[in-house]
């Protein structure tokens, strides 16, 4: 095994331009896929997940072409209905935005499709999108066992790829979300494009809105009136032409952190994405006190992108609340390293969904804070949850993070588990620890962010 050692930084201090968002840049090959036209997608990242997608719509018939010097790619679009059974199943990684969106428009296609996923993402529930799909009509399969969390309600299994999926003649549905997911609802949105008549999903809470901004470009017929999300189906999307996929905000919340953590620091983010259901990291680091200045805030093409500066500051605790976890639901791992430095106790509630990420993102981030001396604690509740109609008035568990900071932490031998977010922040805290950290399994990183150490080093003093 092989160990990344880290050691305490003095300070950061630089420019940094960030390549595009994960979740827009999978969401843009699988609509230009499926739009009539050609579409240029600029700024487009070549992380694992989002070359898992690229490598699935080839295998669906579509022609992508890729050029890294300028960091395109361009999507030969062709039509709603136009994807090519493949030869045999297709592998999609554990990309879970792919599968899920995938999921989605081949809920209309005419014929079967097998998917199957590397080894963390057949570990993860589908069972939230399998039901909703199953009814708007279409037949699929999927490996079942029995329920161990009560994630989705009123069933006694659960479901994980490989997922056999038959399209066809679709109805439109209304569907109430019983957890808050983005994935979920842009699988029901893409096949809602196929159902005769309005699909509508309807959120508790909103995630991200990606999905929705991309099929407005692609001229879909969408409503957004407040939670509810309505689709027209059966009607032609219309490539733009051109995307330009603006700068990761979650890739971007490593360095917000460690500016923040590392004295004497100044770092300048430039054209990243801030789409406001994405932009709950800033949010709760100002709250904490962090000294952060967005700048150039354009509403400008379909997504809101604008500078970002983070200085060096004194953090101080906060409690994040439960309707704010989708906006941030990628940032808690690094929100946990921060609520180390911040003087107080900082709660964390409502984030059960940490558990079924690429790892169970509360044992990895716990685990590997309490070995580097945090003082955290996991609390869980069990209470009766909802509505009949969306937990069946069933048990539902709230988990709650809790953690005392303020003291600094002290380099140790750490775990990545295997998950990128979960690396991403030990390096981080390492950097900002006292003595010298050392970390597994470090390549996991490239699901999302592969230039991530090569930035990193271009601001480290
Ligand atoms: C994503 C949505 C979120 C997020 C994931 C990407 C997306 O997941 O955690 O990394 O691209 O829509 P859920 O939809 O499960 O909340």
């Amino acid at each position: 095994m092989r160990f990344f050692p880290v050691k305490r930084a003095s300070c950061v201090k630089g420019e940094i331009l960030l390549l595009g968002d994960k979740s827009i840049a999978c969401r843009s090959i699988i609509i230009s896929a499926i739009s009539c036209g050609k579409t240029t997608v600029e700024n487009f990242p070549p992380n694992k997940d989002c070359l898992y997608a690229i490598k699935t719509f080839k295998n669906l018939g579509i022609k992508i072409t890729q050029n890294q010097k300028v960091k395109t790619i361009t999507v030969f679009g062709n039509g709603l209905c136009g994807l090519k059974k493949p030869k045999g199943p297709i592998f999609v990684g554990d990309s879970g935005t792919t599968l899920r969106l995938t999921l989605g428009v081949l809920a209309g296609q005419n014929f079967a499709v097998t998917l199957t996923a590397g080894k963390s993402l057949s570990g993860r529930h589908m069972l939230r999108v399998t039901a909703p799909l199953r009814m708007m009509g279409v037949e699929i399969s999927a490996r079942r066992t029995p329920k161990t969390k009560n994630l989705t309600p009123n069933t006694k299994f659960e479901e994980y790829p490989p997922i056999t999926i038959r399209g066809g003649n679709l109805k439109p549905i209304t569907y109430r979300m019983p957890v808050a997911s983005a994935q979920v609802k842009s699988a029901i949105l893409l096949a809602g494009l196929y159902a005769k008549g309005k699909t509508c999903v309807i959120e508790r809470v909103k995630s991200r809105d990606h999905t929705e901004r991309m099929l407005r470009l692609f001229r879909a017929g969408i409503k957004v009136n407040d939670n509810a999300i309505i689709i027209k189906g059966k009607k032609e999307l219309v490539s733009p032409g051109r995307i330009f996929i603006p700068g990761d905000i979650s890739s971007a919340g490593f360095f917000m952190v460690l500016g923040t953590i590392l004295p004497n620091s100044r770092i300048l983010i430039k054209d990243i994405n801030l789409n406001p259901s994405r932009i709950g990291i800033i949010k709760v680091l100002k709250r904490m006190g962090s000294d952060i200045q967005v700048s150039g805030n354009s509403a400008v093409g379909f997504e809101p992108r604008g500078d970002i500066i983070i200085k060096s500051s004194k953090l101080k605790s906060t409690i994040i609340k439960k309707k704010e976890i989708p906006s941030l639901i990628d940032e808690l791992p690094i929100l946990m390293v921060a609520a180390c430095f911040a003087k107080g106790e900082s709660v964390f509630e409502g984030v059960g969904e940490l558990r079924i990420k690429e790892t169970d993102r509360i044992i990895s981030m716990s685990e590997n804070l309490k070995k580097m001396g945090a003082d955290i604690r996991v609390l869980s509740a069990t209470s009766r949850g909802g509505s009949a109609k969306n937990c069946g008035g069933k048990t539902v568990r709230s988990e709650k993070i809790i953690i005392q900071g303020g003291r600094s932490l002290i380099g140790a031998t750490v775990k990545s588990f295997g998950d990128h977010r979960t690396a991403m922040s030990m390096v981080v805290a390492g950097l900002a620890a006292e003595g010298k950290t050392r970390i597994d399994n470090i390549t996991c990183i490239n699901k999302s962010f592969p230039n991530f150490l090569s930035l990193l080093k271009t601001i480290i003093h």
